[in-house]
C-alpha cells in the first residue's frame, strides 16, 4: 500500500484555503436561509468531510442527512445515466430548503440524475453545492450555486475524494501522478 508521496504531483488546494473557502459558504448560506429551514444532504461517501465542515460553518440551525447513490450508463453510449439510490434519505423532503453537498461535479452525471429524482419529492427549494467543479469534463449540464473551487482535467484526490476507496482522509486536495500509482493489492 502506497503512501500519498508516492504519486502526489502537488498539493492543489491546501488545508488552509480549504477551510477559508469552506467557512466562506458556511458564511453565505447562513445569509440565505431562514433559521430551521434548511438541510444539507450529504451525498455518501466523498461528500462527507465538505459536509462536516460546511455544517459546523453554517450559523442558523439546521438538519443534516446522508444518500448515497451509485449511477449507470442507460442507453448505448452511455450519454445519459440514471442514478439507483443505494442507502435512501431518513427525511421526506417535501416543502423543504434543500441543498445537496457534493465533493466534485465531473461529467454531471450524478448530480443531474440525484437533481431529477428528489425533485419528484417535491422540496421548495433545491441547489447544489460543491466543493470542486472540473467544466472540463462535463457531459450532463448541471447548476452549481455554491462552488468552492474550479479545478483543472486532472484526477485529485484528498478531502473526501478518493483513489480506490483510500486517501479520503487527507485534509489537502492533490492531484495524483497516476504513472507512479499502484493500485491496492
Ligand atoms: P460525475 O462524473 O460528475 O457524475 O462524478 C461522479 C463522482 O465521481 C464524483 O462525485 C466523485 O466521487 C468521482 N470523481 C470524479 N472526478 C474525480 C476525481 O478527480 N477524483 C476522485 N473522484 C472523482
Amino acid at each position: 500500500m502506497q503512501n500519498y508521496q508516492d504519486f502526489l504531483a502537488e498539493i492543489l488546494i491546501d488545508e488552509a484555503a480549504i477551510q477559508a473557502r469552506v467557512a466562506e459558504l458556511g458564511r453565505k448560506i447562513s445569509s440565505e436561509y431562514a433559521p430551521g429551514d434548511l438541510l444539507l444532504i450529504c451525498i455518501l461517501r466523498g461528500g462527507v468531510p465538505f459536509m462536516v465542515d460546511l455544517s459546523a460553518s453554517i450559523s442558523i440551525p439546521h438538519m443534516i442527512d446522508f444518500m448515497a447513490v451509485s449511477s449507470y450508463g442507460v442507453g448505448r453510449r452511455e450519454s445519459s445515466r440514471a442514478a439507483r439510490v443505494t442507502l435512501d434519505l431518513q427525511t421526506d423532503i417535501q416543502g423543504m430548503n434543500v441543498i445537496l453537498v457534493e465533493d466534485i461535479v465531473d461529467s454531471g452525471h450524478t448530480i443531474s440524475a440525484v437533481l431529477q429524482m428528489l425533485e419528484t419529492r417535491q422540496p421548495k427549494t433545491l441547489k447544489v453545492c460543491a466543493l470542486l467543479d472540473k467544466p472540463e469534463r462535463r457531459e450532463a449540464e448541471v447548476p452549481i450555486h455554491y462552488l468552492g473551487f474550479t479545478v483543472p482535467n486532472k484526477y485529485v484526490f484528498g478531502y473526501g475524494l478518493d483513489i480506490d476507496e483510500y486517501y479520503r482522509n487527507l485534509p489537502f486536495i492533490g492531484v495524483a501522478d497516476l504513472d507512479r500509482y499502484k493500485p491496492p493489492a
